[in-house]
């Protein structure tokens, strides 16, 4: 069995030449199609990195089990490790070439988030943590901010597949706008949690998020002494769908 570092530097590796996949991406030939709920698409891109996550994956750790996004794996959720992968974290970015977008791998084992993965090609930033070890991005220590909500910045997903939670959504966006410096939508759930992590904005809310959204951003997080529960401040499982609130304190 490879020790964990070795395992999470093969990861990293993986996951930016599935960035130079997105970066080189031919934006003539995406090949969208429509998923369920509104604007919910997925592109080639999105399979295509999948497809090549879970060949590298399973060549990194062969006993881990996979969970994809864009295909429906059945899963032994007893296993021991269990790969969480977004292959394309903010497609509609990626559509709109808005440039934030990112490859999310986390890796549960036993049950509890074990190592994350988050790497944002465009700005060749790439975030990491193995639990009990610190966050890092790009090799280096990240630590969440210790400024208060006052002097803090807010970020929301809106949940955009389930138009059901906007008026929610954007309500406790208010809320919190008139609490803080302002507010942020990036499009992205992973990168929302990894600037969380970095100190860039103090919190971060969204409704309901898949597993896949945030197996390596909470872990990335929690590493960098932030904290993650659901909105109702509940634990956040590692395999459910669930709101999600990040906070630095
Ligand atoms: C979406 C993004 C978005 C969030 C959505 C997610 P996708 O993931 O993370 O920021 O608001 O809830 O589903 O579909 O681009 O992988
Ligand atoms: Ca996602
Ligand atoms: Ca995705």
């Amino acid at each position: 069995m490879k020790d964990t570092h070795t395992i999470l530097n093969e990861i990293i590796v993986a996951a930016k030449e599935c960035g130079q996949v997105m970066l080189q991406a031919d934006r003539n030939n995406f090949g969208i199609k429509d998923k369920a709920g509104k604007a919910n698409f997925v592109t080639a891109y999105d399979c295509k990195i999948q497809e090549m996550l879970q060949i590298k994956l399973a060549q990194i750790l062969p006993e881990a089990e996979f969970l994809g996004e864009e295909e429906d794996c059945r899963i032994n959720r007893e296993a021991e490790y269990i790969f969480v992968v977004d292959p394309i974290d903010g497609t509609t970015n990626f559509i709109k070439d808005y440039h934030m977008s990112c490859v999310s791998i986390g890796l549960i084992r036993n049950g509890k988030r074990y190592l994350g993965v988050v790497h944002n090609p465009y700005l060749d930033e790439t975030f990491s943590a193995i639990s009990g070890e610190g966050a890092y991005m790009n090799g280096n220590a990240i630590h969440v901010s210790s400024d208060d909500l006052e002097n803090g910045v807010v970020l929301f997903g809106s949940s955009p597949y389930n138009t059901e939670l906007a008026k929610a959504s954007f309500e406790l966006a208010y809320e919190y706008f008139q609490k803080c410096l302002d507010i942020r939508r990036s499009g992205s759930a992973a990168l929302d949690l990894c600037s969380i992590a970095s100190g860039r904005a103090e919190l971060y809310f969204e409704l309901i998020l898949s597993p896949w959204d945030f197996a390596a951003g909470a872990l990335i997080v929690e590493e960098a002494g932030g904290i993650v529960t659901t909105v109702e401040g509940d634990t956040l499982l590692c395999l459910e769908k669930s709101s999600v609130l990040a906070r630095n304190k």
